[in-house]
């Protein structure tokens, strides 16, 4: 038996509802802040994301799917799409051609962490990028928009967490701060921090591990190192959020980890699901395009986990047992009228009926069986001596009710089951 490759999953037709569902509402909110779909394709030259995303993070460093095709280039299917959404602005100019590209996506995203519940290697993201005005109103949209979309499902236990990562001169001031606090603590510090006290200094405050968070309790904190204007602009954000009256909480450890990020990140966390409790993250980016492009364009966006906010539904019993309906079932007494019925089925699902019958040349009995399985709303009995007679009978399956119709008369059948 071949199987799934481990960490990934099918999606199977009894779960596609709610994914529809998810995809249909968040389709709906971002046409409302008029935000446009753009597809990138799913593998880029490696360079796109190790330079993006920073080389020394856990995704470029450890997880990225990563292989040289044929032609001996190195391609990674896309981790993220951030770094993909603005390559593809600066490769068309885009930029050039609007003063600011407001723009979303859902797509499949690939990382090779370890499986856990809410997390995959194979996932999904929907996120929106807005990219060519630096403004906080556009920072706030982002934490409004993907807000109120998860308010939107019904989702609870929320917590939006914000935080300034200020510009690259404040942050590189601030982590040589950071080192001089840490290098009396390194003793103390687990294996993994202690090697990222070398590689990526700010991402010890992400480590789970109890020593190291007893060491980070006393560190210095970024936030405290900003210049006035990155605090203004950090204050602006917040201030409109709380216009808004979006709850938030400061959170000086929140690092992210990709490290294209200048000035506003945020996370929306959820207590029901579990250790993997970011639903959502993002933030600003005004560095990024320069980084893999020629000119300095400035961005914010986020990305939302689909997998992580379906489990957090499922916890919070969200979505009510599916149960799906079809309108007619048709129902063959007699063998050979094989292609009538292939006919009529044709004629009523051109007129929208949804309509199914028997592919398997099954008994009377297991038809109507099938009909009722299929939660089919009425059934349409072809055959018998009736059919001799150029007759049909509709019979409702809810209340037994049965109604004759002519064979050159099938458009009746629509009045009826429609009413
Ligand atoms: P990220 O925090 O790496 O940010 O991912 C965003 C969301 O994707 C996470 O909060 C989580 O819900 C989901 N996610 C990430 N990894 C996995 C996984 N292995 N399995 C399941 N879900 C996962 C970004 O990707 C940035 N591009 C966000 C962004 C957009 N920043 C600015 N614009």
């Amino acid at each position: 038996m071949i199987k799934t490759i481990y960490g990934t999953k099918d999606i199977l037709p009894f779960e596609i509802s709610k994914w529809v569902f998810l995809e249909n509402m968040v389709r709906e909110y971002f046409k409302r802040f008029n935000y446009k779909e753009i597809r990138t394709p799913v593998f880029e030259e490696t360079i796109l994301f190790s330079r993006g995303i920073g080389e020394s993070t856990d995704i470029v460093s450890k997880e990225m799917y990563t292989f040289l095709d044929r032609s001996n280039t190195s391609i990674t299917l896309k981790p993220e799409m951030t770094a993909s959404v603005v390559r593809s602005v600066l490769e068309h100019s885009l930029d050039k051609q609007q003063i600011l590209s407001k723009l979303f996506y859902i797509s499949p995203m690939f990382r090779q962490e370890r499986p856990q519940a809410g997390r995959l290697r194979q996932f999904h993201q929907f996120g929106a990028e807005a990219i060519g005005v630096n403004s906080p109103l556009l920072d706030a949209e982002m934490i409004v928009l993907s807000y109120q979309i998860l308010k939107q499902i019904g989702l609870q236990k929320l917590t939006v967490k914000i935080n300034s990562l200020g510009t690259p001169e404040e942050r590189s001031k601030y982590k040589d701060s950071l080192k001089t606090y840490l290098e009396i603590h390194l003793s103390s510090l687990s294996e993994d921090s202690k090697k990222r006290f070398y590689t990526n200094i700010l991402r010890i405050f992400d480590s789970k591990d109890g020593g190291d968070i007893e060491v980070m309790k006393n560190a210095p904190l970024l936030i405290d190192h900003l210049g006035t204007g990155s605090t203004e602009q950090f204050e602006t954000v917040k201030s409109i959020l709380s216009e808004l009256n979006i709850p938030l909480e400061v959170d000086p450890k929140l690092v992210r980890g990709l490290d294209y990020y200048t000035h506003t990140t945020f996370e929306i966390l959820s207590e029901s699901v579990g250790a993997q409790s970011a639903l959502l993250g993002g933030g600003r980016y005004d560095l990024l395009a320069e980084q893999i492009g020629d000119r300095r364009v400035p961005g914010v966006g986020f990305a939302a986990g689909l997998e992580r906010i379906l489990l957090a539904c499922e916890n919070e019993k969200l979505f009510a047992p599916e149960s799906d309906k079809i309108d007619l079932y048709l129902i063959r007494l007699d063998k050979e009228l094989l292609v009538e019925v292939g006919l009529i089925a044709n004629r009523l699902r051109a007129e929208g009926l949804i309509v199914e019958f028997d592919y398997a040349d099954r008994s009377v009995k297991a038809q109507m069986r099938e009909a009722n399985k299929l939660n089919s709303s009425h059934s349409l009995f072809i055959g018998g001596e009736e059919y001799k007679d150029g007759k049909l009978l509709l019979k409702n399956m809810n209340d037994g009710d049965q109604v004759v119709i002519n064979k050159d008369e099938i458009h009746k059948i629509l009045n009826v089951i429609k009413g």
